[in-house]
């Protein structure tokens, strides 16, 4: 069986990508490494570690990456964030607190120690910035080859982005490592804000979960409730709200949920341009074989159909 790596910066999309994680049938989820983005680190951490209890899945360790980018000594969560995963990156949810603390390794030695144990049968999904991995390449340049399957939620090939017009949220917290990524990691896989925008979940799906009576149907009802309402109230959509890290772990398990270019990706520094963070295919190696898959097509209806299966069998216990 395959063994899964979640690296996340625990908002509410990232909630549900662990909740997916947890209950695929076809991954070993083997641990989970916190990132910064949506909140700051020790909260996205503390939220990775009260989920797993709410799910049942306290064997699954939790790391400590790093807690901002190489260029900043510091990181501030964006206002833009809190509107759409609260203050606390799980919609303003109370959570039962995990009877554990996080792993005392730290979780870029995690990362480069699995990819030696598992190499090919790792499959590393990150959902925050690029980081973790950018470090654990740079502390382990044998990383890049030996993950067998990096499926990343970021960046955007076609405009608009969400944080500026040109970029998305992951890869503008850290473009440099981000690019750092993308041009050394090989069989990556990116999985953009141009196709997860096009997988929604509505009320109509949660009020699902809620109707299971579990203490976890209830909470992830609550927390995607709030972030299905911050879409409504900052006219992303009033339907219902993105389900972009879960669409990155199940691209990591079956990639036929979507369709992919083989494209070289680089990322932009121009602070001037305002397109800071702008992921690019790189026309300079567009006939030149490469590893890099670029998603650019999702089978919707499919996806979330199976994303709502899965989630209704996780959710209840
Ligand atoms: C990405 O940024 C974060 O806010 C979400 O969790 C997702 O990973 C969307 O741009
Ligand atoms: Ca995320």
């Amino acid at each position: 069986q395959k063994k899964m790596i979640l690296d996340l910066d625990t908002g509410i999309d990232d909630a549900l990508a662990l909740a997916y994680a947890v209950g695929a049938p076809d991954v070993d989820l083997i641990g989970i490494i916190s990132s910064y983005g949506n909140t700051v680190i020790e909260t996205a951490a503390q939220n990775s570690l009260d989920l797993l209890h709410l799910l049942g899945a306290d064997d699954v360790p939790v790391f400590i990456g790093e807690s901002h980018s190489s260029t900043t000594d510091h990181f501030d969560v964006m206002p833009i964030s809190q509107l759409i995963h609260g203050k606390n990156g799980i919609g303003e949810v109370v959570l039962e607190t995990a009877p554990r603390a996080v792993e005392t390794q730290s979780g870029v030695d995690f990362l480069i120690a699995a990819a030696h144990q598992y190499a090919d049968d790792l499959i590393f999904i990150p959902t925050g910035p690029l980081t973790n991995l950018a470090t654990a390449i740079k502390k382990d340049p044998t990383v890049a080859t030996l993950i067998g399957n990096t499926t990343l939620m970021g960046g955007a090939l076609t405009v608009p982005g969400n944080v500026t017009p040109f970029t998305e949220a992951n890869i503008h917290q850290d473009p440099e490592d981000a690019d750092y990524a993308f041009t050394h990691q090989k069989n990556l896989t990116m999985v953009g804000l141009d196709v997860t925008l096009r997988t929604l979940l509505t009320k109509k799906e949660t009020a699902a979960w809620r109707a299971l009576n579990t203490a976890a149907g209830n909470k992830f009802a609550e927390l995607m409730d709030f972030y299905i309402d911050a879409y409504a109230n900052l006219g992303i959509d009033k339907k219902g709200a993105a389900l972009h890290d879960p669409l990155a772990v199940a691209v990591g398990i079956d990639p036929s949920y979507v369709t992919t270019l083989p494209l070289a990706m680089h990322v932009t520094f121009d602070q001037k341009s305002g397109d800071y963070g702008r992921t690019i295919g790189d026309k300079d190696k567009l006939l030149e074989p490469t590893t890099s898959k670029v998603a650019v097509l999702v089978d919707t209806n499919r996806f979330v159909s199976d994303f709502q299966t899965l989630m209704l069998s996780v959710l209840d216990n």
